[in-house]
């Protein structure tokens, strides 16, 4: 497919998005973008994006376009894009707003779901991705270059929202409090912060060939430091701990999607 890709949104994730693709040799003179917010399309600017004048342009000018509103800002862009978009794809990233709302108001374009994850701007996001048809193969290319694609329902899509797109913001807390314990135990912050990225990366490649006690059994020795700091785990209680916080998000996550359910349409 010849890429002519359009972003309207160009927020955290229009940004994190078109800079993944700029990474993989994607030319930014094919990616058109629009935000409302003038300082957003001065930034674009600076990465050699091209600049529409509206959504509208961004739709004529692009055969695949990123939706990367907020999900109240979705059904009003799609509506301003409803008499253009026909044989289009239109792929939404929004959280919260369903594939057949979005569809009732894009009848003709070839509407999609993804589900990203912030880390798409240095080509490692993880991507749900909801299938419907024929376009299916062209949503899936564009998304390779920005990371990990899966494609599922989208009731798992829904819920990947929280447990993949949510938890780059919990994992930063929770490399943060690593890196608080670095520099108690008198690591410089620069070394912490290396070490814990490198960690965090370095555990993520060895879980795609190994099992979780496969890892843990070839660190800890008997009697050794490791058994006693897995040990502190269990008697803080530090894993029911955030088994029972991640719980609770869940279901109150649940809740906002049911009452989300009947707000957007
Ligand atoms: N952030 C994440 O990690 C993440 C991950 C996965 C999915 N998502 C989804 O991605 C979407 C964007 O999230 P974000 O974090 O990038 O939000 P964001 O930083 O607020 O970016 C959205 C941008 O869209 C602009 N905008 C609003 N209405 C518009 C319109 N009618 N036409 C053109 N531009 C318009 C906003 O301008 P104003 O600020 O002036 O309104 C803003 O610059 C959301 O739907 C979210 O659910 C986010």
């Amino acid at each position: 497919m010849n890429w002519n890709i359009g972003i309207i949104g160009f927020g955290r994730m229009g940004k994190a998005i078109a800079t993944g693709l700029i990474n993989k040799g994607i030319s930014s003179s094919s990616i058109i973008v629009y935000d409302k917010e003038p300082l957003a399309l001065q930034y674009a600017k600076t990465l050699g994006l091209r600049i529409a004048s509206s959504n509208i342009e961004v739709a004529f000018q692009s055969n695949i376009v990123v939706l990367a509103v907020k999900p109240n800002d979705v059904i009003r862009v799609a509506n301003e894009l409803s008499s253009i978009a026909e044989d289009r794809i239109i792929i939404s990233i929004a959280a919260l707003v369903s594939y057949k709302t979005i569809k009732n108001h894009l009848s003709k374009s070839h509407v999609y779901r993804a589900m990203p994850n912030i880390a798409v701007e240095v080509n490692s996001g993880f991507i749900a991705l909801t299938p419907h048809g024929e376009r299916d193969s062209d949503v899936e290319k564009l998304f390779q270059y920005l990371g990990d694609v899966v494609w599922v329902d989208e009731e798992t899509l829904d819920m990947l929202t929280l447990i993949s797109a949510s938890t780059p913001a919990l994992l930063a807390e929770i490399a943060d409090t690593f890196i608080l314990a670095a520099l108690k135990s008198g690591i410089p912050y620069a070394i912490a912060k290396r070490a814990i990225s490198s960690l965090f990366k370095g555990v993520g490649e060895l879980l795609n060939i190994k099992s979780l006690s496969d890892i843990r059994d070839s660190v800890i020795t008997p009697r050794g430091v490791t058994i006693r700091l897995v040990e502190k785990f269990y008697t803080y209680d530090v894993k029911s701990k955030l088994l029972e916080a991640l719980s609770h998000s869940i279901e109150e996550y649940l809740s906002i999607l049911n009452e989300t359910r009947d707000k957007y349409k």
